[in-house]
């Protein structure tokens, strides 16, 4: 599979600006009207008639040089993310180490849930070696108390939640490498931008039940990933 380059990516997502307006570049901070003030590594020289765009479907004006700059610092899966807000453009993913998600149904109720079972996901990730995606390349990075176990009440709610999280760990949105700020531990796996209920009959860490906003909280937070119940549909 050819993969397309930086340019050609951004490009994708871009409409041209015929008249730059009066306005700074939220990225480099220098004004539209004149070049990216971004001059990092890989960043080529454009014709004028392509240094500024709009993206097509929100419509926030970036130096086209700033934007490939953008991309180039991320994990370059071919999507791009609006920096102002926060629009995906083709499918997000991230950098979870290969690992296990495995989910059951226990016959028990969770605070708050008493009218039905509980969802147990396991999830299951191993130490490893970062590789090119990950914050220090070639290091090793550590994996803290896995199998870690999350749950979810069985309702329908929590069902259509599970189903977008099956979603979030297939683009490797779940968990990612970095440092922990429980631990402070850098180069270690560690929970992505959705948050997982991980006490069952307890609340101590604040990460347990009863917490009737947390269904919604979760759906909000994988949509910000990118994931909606059009996503489960199309499968
Ligand atoms: N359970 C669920 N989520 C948690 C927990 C926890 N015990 N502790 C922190 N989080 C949430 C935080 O609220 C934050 O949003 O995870 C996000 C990232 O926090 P970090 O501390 O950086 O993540 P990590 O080191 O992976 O987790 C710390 O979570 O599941 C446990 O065993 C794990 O003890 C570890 C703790
Ligand atoms: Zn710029």
């Amino acid at each position: 599979r050819k993969g397309k380059t930086p340019e050609e990516v951004v490009k994708k997502y871009l409409q041209k600006v015929k008249c730059p307006p009066e306005e700074d570049c939220t990225i480099c901070m220098e004004p539209l009207g004149g070049p990216s003030g971004y001059k990092g590594p890989g960043v080529g020289p454009v014709s004028r008639a392509e240094s500024v765009g709009r993206l097509a479907q929100c419509g926030h004006r970036y130096h086209f040089q700033c934007l490939v700059a953008m991309y180039n610092n991320g994990n370059k899966d071919g999507s791009l993310q609006c920096p102002t807000c926060k629009t995906i453009y083709g499918v997000k993913t991230g950098n979870q180490p290969a690992g296990k998600m495995e989910y059951h149904i226990i016959p028990h109720s969770l605070p708050g849930h008493p009218d039905c079972k509980t969802i147990r996901i396991i999830y299951n990730i191993p130490p490893g070696i970062q590789g090119p995606e990950h914050p220090n390349p070639g290091k090793p990075f550590t994996a803290r108390g896995f199998p870690r176990h999350c749950y979810l009440p069985d309702s329908e709610k929590g069902r259509k939640v599970l189903r977008l999280l099956l979603v979030a760990w297939d683009r490797r949105l779940i968990f990612s490498v970095g440092t922990s700020s429980t631990t402070g531990e850098s180069d270690t796996v560690i929970w992505n931008e959705v948050h997982h209920k991980t006490e069952f009959g307890s609340n101590l860490t604040g990460h347990g039940f009863p917490d009737p906003g947390h269904l919604d909280n979760v759906l909000e937070e994988l949509r910000a990933q990118g994931i909606t119940e059009d996503d489960v549909l199309m499968e």
